[in-house]
């Protein structure tokens, strides 16, 4: 039995797609467990592009993937993206997918709330995909859940309940006067309940009876720990935790089940929205990073900022996490630069800090301390990829071995994989990722 939490070491976009795709050949199951449709998970397989929101990355490997009670559902999204995967040849029943009826219900004055808030003077960049109130109403006990909406008299209740509310303070506070009347609503989210009915199940008992009966199952993050609504650099952050022991905690499994938590890191830094950042680059040498690695957000298709690695977030995450493996992806992006400063402290106020500042008065005067190694220019990825399979991780370039060497012993984590590529044969098996 494997059970192994997967979570992205930094702001989101480390490539948890593709590491999830790849891992998941020797996986059973596949859980998202947090966040909604703020996420985009992509995966390049067989000539395809998989631009994922709501789905576990384990679809597409047909897997039995399940969306957790700790997850929230925009209707309208996942019937989208049903019909889009249904187009690209890939046909999503309920055998294959199963949404668990406690998820949260994304409504339609959930994206006002969202836009309003965002339109105001406290601005983070959110997705504005409502992210953020659905949290609220569900921490505020007045949210729907999947269950509601695919039972037609809870559905009604549940409008009557927070309908009223929701539309009056929209309309006083931010006057918004465009949301859909309440009759309109309850048909319109009646008849996307009817469609999704049958994907309804209890993934909490189903991925406990899984793990007893020696299945394997793979925990599937989104967002990273420096989005974690609690570690993250608040309040820029998101409005769940990606942090690996929410895994069980939104799945509903006890975490004395869980045996492994595995790390995303990217071999550089990247963040979209606002937020601190202190190992952004500026100007040109930001902007051709960005455009090598086709740094645009997958959700929004807003640039992403773009930064140096930063180690002293890995030791955080490792710490909030204990990391057994880190997989690294987009080393191949670093190969046209001929140093590569990496940060492994900060000093402030003349002390030295080994960890990413959580305090603001901290943080606000922290300046990153670098050491610099070289570039691994003009390296044959074609051939890397060729050779990583009978050479393994010595198919590298040298400098990019001693690149992630300093990753691993900076963090204090072994690297399992190091990715060259976007496409699933583009990775380099380091250790085998087993227990
Ligand atoms: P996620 O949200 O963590 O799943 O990451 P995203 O899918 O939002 O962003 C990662 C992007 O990098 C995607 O477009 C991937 O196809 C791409 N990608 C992943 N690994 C690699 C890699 O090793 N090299 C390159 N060039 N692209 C990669
Ligand atoms: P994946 O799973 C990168 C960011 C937003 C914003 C902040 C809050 O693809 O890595 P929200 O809409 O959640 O209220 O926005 O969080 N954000 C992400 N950034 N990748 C993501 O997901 C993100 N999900 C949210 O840009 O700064
Ligand atoms: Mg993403």
């Amino acid at each position: 039995m494997k059970s192994t939490v997967i979570i992205g070491a930094q702001w989101g976009d480390e490539g948890k797609g593709k590491i999830v795709d790849y891992l998941c050949k020797e996986y059973d199951v596949v859980v998202r467990y947090q966040g909604g449709n703020n996420a985009g998970h992509t995966v390049h397989a067989g000539g395809q592009v998989f631009k994922l929101q709501l789905m576990p990355s384990g679809v597409i490997r047909k897997k039995r993937s399940l969306i957790a009670s700790g997850v929230v559902v925009d209707p309208k999204v996942l019937k989208k993206e049903l019909d889009t995967l249904e187009k690209m040849g890939l046909s999503i029943g309920p055998s294959l997918l199963g949404v668990d009826f406690r998820a949260h219900v994304i409504m339609p004055w959930h994206l006002y709330w969202d836009a309003a808030r965002e339109s105001g003077s406290h601005k983070i960049g959110t997705t504005g995909r409502g992210i953020g109130p659905v949290y609220e109403s569900k921490a505020a006990r007045w949210g729907i859940r999947m269950e509601d909406l695919v039972n037609p008299v809870q559905l009604e209740a549940a409008l009557d309940k927070s309908y009223p509310v929701h539309a009056k303070t929209l309309k006083e506070i931010f006057n918004v006067q465009q949301l859909p009347s309440k009759e309109k609503t309850f048909q319109e989210y009646a008849e996307l309940g009817r469609q999704l009915e049958p994907y309804l199940c209890d993934a909490s008992q189903e991925v406990d009876g899984a793990l007893d009966a020696g299945k394997n199952v793979l925990f599937e993050g989104a967002q990273g720990v420096m989005l974690d609504n609690n570690f993250g650099t608040y309040p820029y952050v998101t409005s769940s935790q990606p942090v690996a022991g929410n895994a069980s905690a939104s799945t509903g499994v006890s975490p004395k089940k869980i045996k492994r938590v595995e790390t995303v890191v990217k071999a550089y830094t990247t963040r979209v929205g606002a937020g601190p950042f202190p190992t952004e680059i500026q100007g040109n040498a930001g902007e051709t990073l960005r455009d090598k690695g086709k740094e645009f957000g997958t959700v929004t298709g807003r640039p992403r900022r773009v930064g140096w690695l930063d180690l002293t977030i890995i030791r955080l995450g490792n710490r909030l996490n204990g990391y057994d493996g880190m997989h690294v992806t987009k080393l191949d992006i670093l190969s046209d630069l001929d140093e590569l400063p990496v940060c492994t402290a900060y000093q402030s106020g003349g002390k030295t800090y080994d960890y990413f500042p959580t305090r603001h008065s901290v943080l606000e005067k922290a300046k990153p301390v670098y050491e610099t190694l070289s570039g691994f220019k003009d390296a044959d990825w074609n051939a890397v990829c060729r050779e990583g399979k009978s050479k393994g991780f010595d198919a590298l370039p040298l400098q990019a071995k001693k690149y992630v060497a300093f990753m691993e012993k900076h963090a204090g984590v072994p690297v399992l994989s190091v990715s060259v590529g976007p496409n699933r044969e583009d990775i380099i098996v380091r250790r085998e990722s087993e227990p």
